[in-house]
């Protein structure tokens, strides 16, 4: 028997788990117990087994990534506030790597200008802003593709 090749790792970083508190024109008012319920939806129609994950530690977030390889086939990875300025986290990433994608449910090219830099540039397969949920969607897609799933 072959090893599964469809488990993907959902990983949301800082202040994901205060999302229903958040700017609803932002982020559309859904908590993230919700965002994950959606997400295992689109999941189940691509064939593709979720595992979420989400801290407010950037230890624990690199300690997580430390092992991805061993956990998960794919990513999907919204990493908050750090995506654009935590060296370290895209560090981490690079330990064990997989093919991932980036989401943001914010358009972060149409913000601050310090949103549009992202420490995963050139490690992630694409980025997907300002979709919404349908950003995860794509996300998984685009995985179920590149896994063959
Ligand atoms: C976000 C965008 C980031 O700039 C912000 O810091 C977040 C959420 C998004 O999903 O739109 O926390 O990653």
């Amino acid at each position: 028997m072959s090893a599964a090749t469809n488990r993907i790792a959902v990983l949301h970083g800082v202040n994901f788990d205060v999302l229903e508190r958040r700017d609803p024109e932002l982020y559309g008012g859904l908590s993230l117990a919700e965002l994950e319920y959606k997400i295992g939806g689109f999941a189940g129609e691509t064939g593709l087994e979720p595992i979420f994950f989400q801290s407010n530690s950037e230890a624990e977030f690199c300690g997580y990534l430390h092992r991805l390889a061993e956990t998960a086939d794919g990513a999907i990875i919204n990493a908050g506030a750090w995506t654009h300025y935590s060296r370290a986290i895209g560090d981490a990433f690079g330990v064990e790597p997989v093919p991932a994608v980036e989401v943001h449910l914010s358009d972060v090219e149409s913000r601050e200008d310090w949103r549009k830099v992202s420490v995963f540039d050139g490690l992630v397969e694409a980025k997907i802003s300002g979709k919404g949920v349908d950003g995860y969607r794509e996300a998984l897609e685009h995985l179920a593709n590149r896994l063959g799933v």
